[in-house]
C-alpha cells in the first residue's frame, strides 16, 4: 500500500498545531507528506466551524475532488477537527465520496482508523466523534475529547526554532455566537508537569520560543493542584528552563486578566509583553447579548491595569461587528472602544450565524450583510490608522527579532547554501519585521534597524550588515 497524505488546515492555531502533531504521528507511522491532493492516497482536511466562510471553503474544497475520486476510488478523503465534529454525518450527505469523518477528540487514532479503512475491501463511511456536551454527563465528555499532544521531532514542526504547546482543552465560556465550546468540548487544563516537561525537551532540542496555547489560556488551573496553580506560576516554572528564550500566550479571557499574571509578565523578562485580549464590542448592550460576562467599563480599567503595571505592553484584541440587534451606537461604541485602547492591532470580523449556538437558537441575524461589510470596513480603517501610528515611530530603532525564516518571496525563489535572501521575525510584541540577511541566521536573536514602517510589518536592516 502506498502511503502519500496530503493535509490542509484552515482555522486558529489549535489547529495548526493539531494538523502538526496530526502529520508527525502520519509520518512516524511511515507516511510521506505531499503537497498537492493529485499525488495523494490519502486527502485529509483539518477544519473550522467558527464562521460559515471556513467551511464554505472546506465543502468547495470537497466538491472539487469528486472527479479525483471517481478516477481513482481508492484515494481516502477524510474531514477532520471542528467542523467533523459540529457537521458529523450531515459532512457524507453533503459529499458522499467522503469516507471519513474525525472529530478533534479522535485524532490520536488517526494512523490507525487510516489503516483499517485501507484495508476495507468494502468502504463504509467511518465516523468518530466526540459525545455531545448538551446531551450527556461532563466525565463522559471530557472523556470523549481525548488529549492528543505526543512528543514530535524538531525537524516535524514548523520551525524547529518554535513551538506551539497547548496548555488548555476546550472552552467553558459559551459567548453565545461562538461554536467553539461545543465542537471543542469542556474546558481542561493539561498538568503542569507534563507541560514543563513537553517545553524542557523542546528547548533542549533548540527550541528558543513557545507560545502557550488555549482558548482562554489566562484560566488556566493545574488539575493536579500541586505547587503549580495559575498560569502565573506556571510561567515562572518555564522561564527557568535552560535554553528557552521567549514565551508567548494565547488567547486572553479579559475577565481573568489578573494581577498576579500581569506581574509575571512584567516580572519574568523571557515572557513577551504580548497580550491578546478580545473585546469583542464596545456596547454593554452588545456584551451582555454575546454573554461575555463583562462590561465595557470593565474593560477599560483592564486595559488601564495592563498598561499601568507593564508599560509599553502591546495590546491585541478581536471585535465582532454586525452581531443580532446592533446598532449604530452600538457600532460607535466599539469604534470609540478602538480608538480609546489603541490596540497594536485588533482582528474584526462580521458575525457568521453558528447553528448549535444560543445566539442562533434564540436572537435574529437582523444586521444586512452590507452594514456589517461597511462597519468591518469602518472599525478596520480606524485600526489601522492607530497601527500604522504606532509603527511610525519605531523607524530608526533597533528592535531585538527572532528570525523565522525566509519571507514567502524568498522561499518561491530557489536558492542555495547561506546566500543573502530576504528574512522575516519577530519582536516580543509581535512585530512582523522583513530585513535582508543570510539564511543561517535562521532561529536567532538579535537586533535589526527598522528603516520603514507600514501598519502591519516593519522592513530593516541588519545593522552589521549596512556598508
Ligand atoms: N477563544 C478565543 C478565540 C475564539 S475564535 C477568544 O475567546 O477570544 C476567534 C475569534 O473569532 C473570536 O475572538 C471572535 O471575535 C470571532 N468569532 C467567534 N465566533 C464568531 C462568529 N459566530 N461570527 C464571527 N466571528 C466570530
Ligand atoms: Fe468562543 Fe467565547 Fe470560548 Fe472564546 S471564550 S472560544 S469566543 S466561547
Ligand atoms: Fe476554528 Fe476550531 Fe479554532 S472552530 S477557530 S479551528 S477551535
Amino acid at each position: 500500500m502506498t502511503k502519500r497524505v496530503y493535509l490542509e488546515t484552515i482555522g486558529c492555531q489549535m489547529n495548526v498545531l493539531d494538523s502538526e502533531l496530526i502529520a508527525s504521528s502520519l509520518v512516524q507511522a511511515g507516511y510521506e507528506l505531499v503537497d498537492s491532493p493529485r499525488n495523494a492516497d490519502t486527502i485529509l482536511y483539518n477544519t473550522c466551524s467558527v464562521r460559515q466562510h471556513a467551511e464554505d471553503k472546506i465543502y468547495s474544497a470537497l466538491g472539487r475532488l469528486r472527479p479525483l475520486k471517481e478516477r481513482k476510488p481508492q484515494t481516502i478523503i477524510g474531514v477532520l477537527g471542528c467542523m467533523a465534529q459540529k457537521d458529523q454525518e450531515l459532512i457524507f450527505r453533503r459529499a458522499g465520496h467522503v469516507d471519513l469523518v474525525i472529530g478533534p477528540g479522535q485524532l490520536s487514532r488517526l494512523p490507525e482508523i487510516l489503516e483499517e479503512v485501507a484495508s476495507q475491501r468494502h468502504r463504509e463511511p467511518r465516523l468518530e466523534v466526540s459525545l455531545d456536551r448538551m446531551k450527556e454527563r461532563r466525565a463522559l465528555v471530557e472523556e470523549s475529547f481525548a488529549k492528543f499532544d505526543p512528543p514530535r521531532p524538531p525537524e516535524l514542526r514548523s520551525s524547529p526554532f518554535q513551538a506551539m504547546v497547548r496548555i488548555m482543552f476546550g472552552c467553558d465560556k459559551f459567548c453565545t455566537y461562538c461554536i467553539v465550546p461545543k465542537v471543542r468540548g469542556p474546558e481542561q487544563s493539561r498538568p503542569a508537569a507534563e507541560i514543563v516537561s513537553e517545553i524542557r525537551c523542546l528547548a533542549a532540542d533548540g527550541c528558543q520560543e513557545v507560545t502557550l496555547l488555549g482558548q482562554t489560556v489566562n484560566s488556566y488551573e493545574d488539575p493536579s493542584k500541586g505547587q503549580t496553580q495559575r498560569l502565573s506560576d506556571l510561567l515562572a516554572r518555564l522561564h527557568d528552563i535552560e535554553g528557552l528564550r521567549r514565551i508567548k500566550f494565547v488567547t486572553n479571557y479579559p475577565r481573568h486578566m489578573t494581577d498576579d499574571l500581569l506581574q509575571a509578565v512584567r516580572d519574568l523578562p523571557k515572557v513577551s509583553p504580548y497580550l491578546h485580549v478580545p473585546a469583542q464590542s464596545g456596547s454593554n448592550e452588545q456584551l451582555k447579548r454575546m454573554k461575555r460576562g463583562y462590561t465595557v467599563e470593565y474593560y477599560r480599567e483592564m486595559i488601564e491595569r495592563i498598561r499601568s503595571i507593564i508599560p509599553g505592553a502591546a495590546i491585541t484584541s478581536d471585535f465582532i461587528v454586525g452581531f443580532c440587534g446592533e446598532t449604530e451606537e452600538d457600532f460607535q461604541q466599539s469604534v470609540d472602544l478602538v480608538r480609546w485602547a489603541r490596540f497594536k492591532n485588533s482582528f474584526i470580523f462580521k458575525y457568521s450565524e453558528r447553528p448549535g449556538t444560543k445566539a442562533a437558537g434564540t436572537l435574529p441575524d437582523d444586521v444586512p450583510d452590507e452594514v456589517k461589510r461597511r462597519r468591518n470596513n469602518d472599525l478596520l480603517a480606524v485600526q489601522n490608522a492607530i497601527s500604522l501610528e504606532d509603527t511610525l515611530p519605531l523607524v530608526g530603532k533597533d528592535l531585538e527579532v527572532l528570525v523565522e525564516g525566509p519571507s514567502k518571496a524568498a522561499k518561491k525563489r530557489a536558492s542555495v547554501g547561506n546566500e543573502i535572501v530576504q528574512l522575516v521575525g519577530r519582536s516580543v510584541w509581535d512585530h512582523i519585521v522583513v530585513f535582508d540577511g543570510p539564511r543561517a541566521l535562521v532561529g536567532q536573536i538579535l537586533p535589526v534597524r527598522i528603516e520603514k514602517a507600514d501598519a502591519f510589518t516593519l522592513f530593516g536592516t541588519m545593522p552589521r550588515l549596512k556598508g
